[in-house]
Formats: C-alpha cells, structure tokens, sequence
C-alpha cells in the first residue's frame, strides 16, 4: 500500500513534511504584511541531509559569543530556526535581527523581498549519492519520515522525488537558474569537509563579518563532526527522540559525516543506472561535485 500521503504534503509542487509544517508561514510569504523579509536576514538554503544542521551550528557560533562559549543554552535549533517547520512555534517578527533562519524551501516558495531588500542566502549542496544515502539511513530510524525497507526502493522514491523536498535535481538546478534574483553563496558539503577553517572564513566575508583568528579557531573547533556530535546544544539528539520519534536506536542527525559512504550502499547496477540519470539531468550545470574523500 503507497502511504506516501501520510508523510507528505504538496503544496504548490513542493513535498513538505506532514506533521512538521507549518503551511501558514509558507503562505504568509506571499503576503508581506504577515511575513515581512529584513535586509539583514539570513537564510540557510539546502536539500535535506546536505549539511544544514552543521550549518546552523557555524552561523550560530559566528553570530553569537554566547554560543561559542557556551554560557548561553541555547540550541541551534532556536539561534537558526527551520523556516517552514517553525515546530518550536518561535515569533519570527519579534526576533531581534540579524534573524538566522534555516530552510528547504525551493526559490520559488521563499520570501521574495524587494530589490532594495537584500537578505543572504547561504546555499550548501552536496553530492546526491551522499544525500541519498544520509535520508535513506535517517528515514529509516526517524518516526516521521517514510521508511523504505530496501534500499533499491528508496532510491526509486528519491529519483521520483516522494520525499521530503521533492527532487533533489529540481531544487539545486533551479535555485542555480535562478541565483541572480537573490543575495545568494554556494558552497559545497564536501568543501567545508575538506577545509572547514576556509569555509568558515569563506562564509564570513559573505556575511561581512569580521572574526579574529582566534574566534576563528573556537568556530571551527566547535564546528567539526565530534565535537557537534558530543554538544547537546547542537546535535539534535533531543529533537529527534522528544519531536521526531525513533523506530530505534540509530536516529542520529550527526550519522557519519563523511563523502563518499554512497560507495558502501549502492551497487555497481544501481550506481551505473544513477549515474545515467545524473548525467542526463545536470549536464550543462557547471558546479562541480565530489564524490570521494580523496578527489581534489
Ligand atoms: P550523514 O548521514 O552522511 O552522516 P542535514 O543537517 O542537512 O540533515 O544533514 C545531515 C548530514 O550532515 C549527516 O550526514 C550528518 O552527519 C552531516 N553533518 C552534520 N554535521 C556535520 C559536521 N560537523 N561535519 C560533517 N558532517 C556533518
């Protein structure tokens, strides 16, 4: 039986996790006067499992002492909220700027702005095989998410984009196409993974923001893998089993982070039927991707 439907919600040709949205605030965008956008906003913009979380922990640590020292406790979550899955029901309009926001929306669903109105939006990707493999591993173990019990299935699911986030060809080439009508800065997953200390100070010349060296070091210190993993404030843990639910022990936000586990799951048939399929949709998208740990 295809309960699809139980998990997702389509609105306006965009799959939005059932339970979690809040379908007013999407729709609100189109209105200013509910949602009005501030020129220093800035949005995180990714696919799911492309390296939000992470993300949301290094705009956090940028933007704010407390959180870099720790004598504020409060989570990522509630520094850079999700947009569109506001679950912790935060009042963006009193939000003290610069408001952090986190999303998934596709370009076509966030807030527009005026010309003279130019909030940042930071967009990071990731390898798909990557993508595929992290939402494949994290819907199994999350209550809300569809689960798949084979992996050739879920591959099928996420090709036919019914999933969370729809497909992930159509949202990083559209955004890409459409780049030019917002304030926007690309980066990759793998990037930061190779040298986080230059995407660290890449996203702040981006966000015109002036670090010391050594402020520098505490983010990125506090941005590696381990150190998120062991920090309540930023590793989710509690979101997952208190707001998500688990159908076991595994649901972890912070799994592997790493480039290239797709090499452990899919086959040589269904890499080769992949790799066929992304070459048709991306072949005249210029960014570059990598798709192993050792690639330049
Ligand atoms: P894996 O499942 O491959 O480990 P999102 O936040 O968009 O859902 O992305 C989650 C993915 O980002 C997970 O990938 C997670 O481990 C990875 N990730 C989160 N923080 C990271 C970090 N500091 N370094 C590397 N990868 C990280």
């Amino acid at each position: 039986m295809d309960n699809t439907e139980e998990y997702l919600l389509e609105f306006k040709g965009y799959n939005f996790e059932r339970s979690l949205v809040k379908i007013h605030i999407v729709e609100s965008v189109e209105s200013a006067d509910d949602f009005e956008i501030r020129d220093d906003d800035v949005f995180i913009i990714t696919y799911s499992k492309s390296g939000t979380i992470w993300t949301q922990q290094i705009l956090s640590l940028i933007y704010f002492e407390g959180h870099r020292n720790r004598t504020e406790d409060i989570k990522t979550i509630d520094r850079a909220p999700f947009f569109e899955y506001n679950t912790h029901n935060l009042d963006f309009i009193k939000m003290p700027s610069p408001r952090l926001f986190a999303s998934h929306l596709p370009y076509y669903l966030v807030p527009k702005g005026t010309k003279k109105l130019k909030y940042k939006i930071l967009y990071i990707y990731r390898n798909p095989k990557d993508v595929l493999v992290s939402f494949f591993r994290f819907s199994n173990c999350v209550a809300i998410l569809k689960n798949s019990d084979t992996f050739e299935n879920y591959i099928k699911m996420f090709l036919d984009g019914k999933v969370v986030g729809s497909r992930w060809f159509d949202h990083i080439k559209r955004w890409y196409e459409h780049r030019h009508d917002f304030n926007i800065q690309s980066m990759s997953y793998e990037d930061m993974k190779k040298d986080l200390r230059s995407a660290v100070l890449k996203i702040c010349r981006f966000l015109e923001k002036e670090l010391s060296e050594e402020v520098v070091d505490t983010v990125v210190k506090q941005a590696t893998f381990q150190n998120m993993k062991t920090n309540p404030q930023a590793n989710y843990n509690d979101i997952v089993k208190q707001e998500m639910g688990v159908r076991n022990t595994e649901g972890n936000f912070l799994r592997k982070g790493t480039i290239g586990d797709w090499k452990h799951h899919f086959t040589v048939e269904q890499n080769e039927r992949f790799e066929k399929i992304f070459q048709r949709e991306m072949k005249d998208f210029p960014l570059k991707f990598i798709w192993d740990i050792n690639e330049e």
